[in-house]
C-alpha cells in the first residue's frame, strides 16, 4: 500500500526512524520490499535524479507499482531524492509521488530559500511534502578542528528561519555525515547536539539525515577479497546511533551506498567462484536475498521493525 511521506512521519516521530533506500532496478526493489515485510517495517522508496535517466523514469514507477502488488501487506511512500526545481515539477505532476526533496543547499541562503518556497507552493497545492536542505553536507573528519569541523554542520538558528520563511515540511540537517562510503576518518558520532538544537527552536520539525550508509567493515573486506580496491578505512555512521537520533528528531535516514556494497560484494564473490559464468540471474538472486536480510537487519536499528501494523491502524483509521 502505497501511503505518505506525511503519515509514515506521524507515526514515527520521537519513536523510530523511517528508512529511505534508493532504488535504480526490479532486484533492489525486491530485496527491499523482501526485507521490509520480513522486518515487518514501513519504508520510503527514494528515486534520484541519476536513477530515473538510467533506465526510464517510468520504468521505476512500474517496478514500483508492480512490486505494491506482488507485496500488498507492504507499507510505503515514494519520494524523489535530491531533485532540482525542474525534477520537481515533474515529479509533483506525475502524480506518483507523495514527496519531493528540493535540493538548494549549494545555493546562497535566499536563493534556496526562494527557489525551495516556489518547490512548496506547488507541492502543497497538490497534497504533497516537500523535504529541503540546508548546511553542507560534509566529512567532519577527526582530525579537524571542532570549530573548522562545525563549519560544515547545520546552523540552527538558520535551520529554524529557514523552515519559518519556506515552509517545508522536513528539512535534511548536515550533522556529520556525508555521502558515500568514506564519511569519516575513523568511528565518529553522529552530532546529536544540533539535532537537539533544531528541535528547540522548530519543535516536532522532521529531520533526515542523508549519508547515513554504516558502511560495514565486514562488506569492505569481502569485497576486497574478492579483487576490490576500496579504501580499508571506508567508514559510515554506527548503526547503533540510529535509533538514539530518531528518538531526538530525526525520522528519515537515507540509505544508498551500503546496498551497493551488498551488490558489489555478491557479484564479485560469485564471479570470482564462477569464473566461467554469464548468466547474470544465479548472483542476481544472490543479491536479492543478501539485501533483503540487510533490510530486516536495518529496520532492527531504525526502530522501524515491527510498526507495520500500527502504521495500518493508522492510515486506514484517518
Ligand atoms: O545521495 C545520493 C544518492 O546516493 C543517490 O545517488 O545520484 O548516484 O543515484 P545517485
Ligand atoms: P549514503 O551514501 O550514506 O548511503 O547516503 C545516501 C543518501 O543520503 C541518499 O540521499
Ligand atoms: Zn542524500
Amino acid at each position: 500500500m502505497i501511503v505518505t511521506t506525511a503519515q509514515l512521519f506521524k507515526v514515527a516521530f520521537g519513536k523510530f526512524a523511517i528508512g529511505a533506500y534508493n532504488i535504480n532496478n526490479a532486484e533492489q526493489t525486491m530485496g527491499l520490499f523482501k526485507g521490509a515485510i520480513k522486518s515487518k517495517a514501513p519504508f520510503i522508496i527514494q528515486i534520484s535524479k541519476g536513477a530515473r535517466g538510467y533506465t526510464e523514469k517510468r520504468m521505476l514507477e512500474a517496478i514500483i507499482r508492480s512490486a505494491g502488488e506482488i507485496f500488498p501487506e507492504a507499507i510505503f511512500a515514494v519520494h524523489l531524492d535530491h531533485g532540482d526545481e525542474a525534477t520537481c515539477y515533474d515529479c509533483i505532476d506525475s502524480g506518483f509521488y507523495s514527496s519531493v526533496m528540493i535540493d538548494a543547499s549549494h545555493e546562497s541562503f535566499e536563493e534556496n530559500v526562494a527557489i525551495t518556497k516556489r518547490v512548496v507552493d506547488r507541492a502543497h497545492a497538490k497534497g504533497i511534502s516537500v523535504e529541503a536542505e540546508i548546511g553542507m553536507l560534509g566529512g567532519v573528519e577527526e582530525d579537524i578542528a571542532v570549530d573548522e569541523g562545525n563549519a560544515c554542520l547545520t546552523n540552527p538558528v538558520e535551520a529554524a528561519e529557514f523552515v519559518k520563511l519556506t515552509g517545508c515540511d522536513s528539512l535534511a540537517a548536515a550533522i556529520g555525515t556525508s555521502h558515500g562510503a568514506y564519511k569519516f576518518k575513523g568511528q565518529q558520532s553522529l552530532h546529536f547536539e544540533v539535532i537537539e538544537q533544531i528541535e528547540k527552536l522548530v519543535p516536532g520539525l522532521p529531520i533526515v539525515m542523508h549519508g547515513s550508509s554504516s558502511v560495514p567493515k565486514d562488506e569492505v573486506s569481502r569485497i576486497n577479497a574478492a579483487g576490490g580496491t576500496l579504501d580499508p578505512e571506508a567508514c559510515g555512521v554506527n548503526e547503533n546511533e540510529y535509533l538514539p537520533a530518531a528518538k531526538l528528531g530525526v525520522t528519515k535516514v537515507n540509505i544508498d551506498t551500503d546496498g551497493r556494497l551488498v551488490w558489489t560484494r555478491v557479484h564479485r564473490e560469485f564471479f570470482r567462484d564462477n569464473p566461467g559464468a554469464f548468466d547474470f540471474r544465479p548472483p542476481g538472486k544472490i543479491f536479492i536475498e543478501e539485501y533483503a536480510k540487510f533490510i530486516a537487519h536495518t529496520s532492527e536499528k531504525l526502530g522501524s521493525a515491527g510498526h507495520l501494523e500500527e502504521v495500518r491502524e493508522f492510515v486506514t483509521k484517518k
